[in-house]
């Protein structure tokens, strides 16, 4: 019989504006549903104003089983504001798919909505993972090249963009990762951190 207490690992999913963000409601749902020995996923999403024109927050609140954060001044019953309770409640942030627009806030410390600023109040401890779908000259401008070098010099972790053909009709590098190999990616650096 396994003795091992049963460890709850805590996952904010930050969804930003692009055409790849309903395929955040499968990594949720992937998360959410992912029930090692030892470990279980809770999930928080966050979205922000371009997400939602994208896809609604709904699947996200289902699926997650929490009230989805949109807004930097929705109130709940808490008197912390809750981007700063998420921070503090994160083992780790994972951005997917994340814009350049939202890489780019974040390589300069832009606070200006609930992700950016959750992300800015992060403990250093606190792992960061980004999922970046754009255009393939989005990704390849050198203002993006910059500002990715900053976030990994910062231990900000990426994973892809893939090559292939893109939902703006152009084929190159800045499709989202496949979402399987993303929650890989959250298991194995949850378990760095012990968890
Ligand atoms: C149909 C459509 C698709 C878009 N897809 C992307 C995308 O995949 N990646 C990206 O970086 N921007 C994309 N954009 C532009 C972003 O939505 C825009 O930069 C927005 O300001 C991003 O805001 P956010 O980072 O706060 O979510 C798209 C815009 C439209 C209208």
């Amino acid at each position: 019989m396994n003795t091992t207490p049963i460890k709850t690992a805590h996952v904010v999913v930050g969804v930003t504006g692009s055409i790849a963000a309903h395929k955040a409601i499968d990594l949720v749902s992937l998360l959410t549903h992912w029930n090692s020995e030892n470990v279980r996923c809770e999930v928080r999403v966050v979205m922000t104003a371009d997400a939602q024109k994208f896809v609604t927050e709904v699947p996200f609140r289902t699926l997650s089983r929490n009230a989805v954060v949109r807004d930097l001044y929705e109130s709940d019953e808490q008197w912390s504001p809750r981007h700063i309770a998420l921070a503090d409640w994160a083992d780790l942030l994972v951005i997917a798919p994340a814009t350049a627009n939202t890489i780019a806030k974040l390589a300069c410390g832009i606070a200006d909505n609930a992700l950016t600023c959750l992300a800015l109040a992060l403990h250093q401890e606190t792992g960061m993972l980004i999922a970046p779908a754009m255009n393939g000259r989005m990704w390849q401008h050198p203002a993006t090249e910059e500002n990715v070098s900053i976030l990994k010099n910062r231990g900000v972790e990426f994973i892809g963009p893939d090559e292939g053909l893109q939902a703006c009709g152009y084929s190159g590098k800045g499709r989202m990762s496949p979402v399987d190999q993303i929650a890989d990616r959250v298991r194995q650096m949850l378990s760095e951190r012990g968890i």
